[in-house]
């Protein structure tokens, strides 16, 4: 009998184990394309997140700014990765002070918060040219973010050194980065060289394996030339484009042609806007902001909000855009978020947070809590009559 009794006790405990304490080899993060949903060590899970610019804030309030990101209620931030910032000069590399993106990364771990990287090559941002390094342009004949082997030759050297780097910080490999983005809506951008997609994909997947989820993201009339099969599309849009004749419905049902199965993802909801220089302070009102917010949610999406804390663009780091003229961008990158550029909450904070909440985490777990559905009942009834204990301890 005690043999019998010993070899039954592990089938009783381990699915409570596994439960409490995720093994490494237990942590996923996957799309379930049969729920239109994503899942986080096999629940249903969606995420809240937010935008924040490691290098857009001093290294010493990092931790602030993630904190106060958590104590919203988002449970992920979103961040790029500026190619310029890390190699000046072709093959000289720096990872050191404020540009250690890895102390950031420990810090948003510290702050319970996934990470969504996007590590260009081209990230656009309003940062000087989009990421790319000056020095691309000593070849004055190159084709940038085309499959110009020039240009291909310094965008793989340069993700040699990245993305190795990054690796270890893969979900599945113990880490917080749940997803990376391919590229930057590169929908938008007029060359639309599927061969250099195509590159990218294999590149990073030959550096990061192929458990980790890629996607790609652009805005509406984006998606023919920025999604690509095998990466997840998802979309950018803001409440800005939703008071005009377009709506949800209508932007998430172009979505579904490009990625008919799977969550339904806004990859870049603007909780405001980019100021340029000699213009005046752009802003979205926190009713537009907020009442976006909860359609999403309603719908079951999974949204980053861009920006969460916007920051400063120090020295010359500030981009410009090209509209027939010159248009710098301000040195304040404060972008009207619920995180001022000062570091403050601001009322956009606390009523994303009221949204947030009213959403709250619990119902994201119904299915997994109860896998029958809802039970109606006029009186309270037992574990055992509605099926709760699943795993009863054996007879014998
Ligand atoms: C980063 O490294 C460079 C060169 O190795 C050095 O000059 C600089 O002082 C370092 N910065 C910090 C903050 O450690
Ligand atoms: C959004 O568009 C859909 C599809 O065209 C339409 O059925 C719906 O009434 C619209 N909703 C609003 C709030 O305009
Ligand atoms: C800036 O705002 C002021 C006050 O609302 C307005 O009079 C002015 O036309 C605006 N300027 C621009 C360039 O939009």
């Amino acid at each position: 009998m005690a043999p019998k009794k010993l070899l039954c006790l592990p089938s009783l405990l381990l699915p409570l184990v596994t439960l409490l304490l995720p093994q490494a080899d237990t942590r996923s993060f996957v799309v379930d394309p049969d729920h239109d949903r994503f899942l986080l060590d096999g629940a249903p899970f969606r995420y809240v997140s937010g935008s924040l610019h490691y290098f857009r804030v001093p290294r010493v309030l990092w931790a602030d700014r993630l904190f106060k990101m958590r104590m919203s209620g988002l449970n992920a931030v979103q961040f790029y990765v500026p190619w310029n910032y890390h190699e000046p000069e072709p093959g000289v590399y720096k990872f050191n002070g404020s540009r250690d993106l890895f102390a950031f990364l420990k810090e948003a771990t510290l702050a319970n918060l996934l990470v969504i990287l996007r590590p260009g090559p081209y990230i656009c941002a309003e940062w000087e040219m989009g990421g790319l390094p000056a020095w691309l342009l000593r070849k004055p004949k190159i084709h940038l973010r085309t499959s110009d082997p020039d240009f291909l030759a310094a965008v793989d050297s340069w993700f040699k050194v990245l993305l190795p780097k990054i690796h270890p910080w893969l979900y599945h490999n113990g880490g917080n980065i749940i997803s990376i983005q391919v590229e930057n809506e590169y929908g938008s951008y007029r060359a639309c060289d599927m061969s250099y997609m195509r590159h990218l994909a294999g590149l990073f997947r030959a550096l990061l394996g192929d458990k980790i989820l890629l996607f790609t993201t652009d805005g509406p009339e984006g998606l023919k030339c920025g999604s690509l099969q095998g990466l997840y599309t998802t979309i950018d849009f803001g409440p800005g484009l939703l008071s005009k004749a377009d709506n949800m419905t209508k932007i998430f049902a172009l979505l579904r042609k490009y990625e008919p199965r799977g969550p339904l993802v806004n990859s870049e909801y603007y909780t405001g806007w980019l100021d340029y220089w000699g213009q005046n302070h752009s802003t979205r009102s926190v009713p537009a902001v907020t009442k976006g917010l909860e359609n999403m949610l309603k719908l079951g999406a999974s949204v980053n909000m861009y920006m969460y804390h916007g920051g400063t663009n120090f020295g010359y780091w500030n981009g410009a855009d090209e509209k027939g003229r010159f248009l710098p961008i301000t040195t304040s990158y404060d972008y009207d978020a619920p995180i001022s550029e000062a570091g403050d909450p601001t009322p956009k904070l606390f009523a994303i947070r009221n949204v947030i909440s009213k959403d709250g985490n619990l119902l994201a777990f119904l299915d997994f809590l109860c896998p029958q559905g809802p039970i109606h009942s006029i009186l309270p009834m037992t574990f055992e009559a509605v099926n709760q204990v699943k795993h009863n301890p054996p007879s014998g």
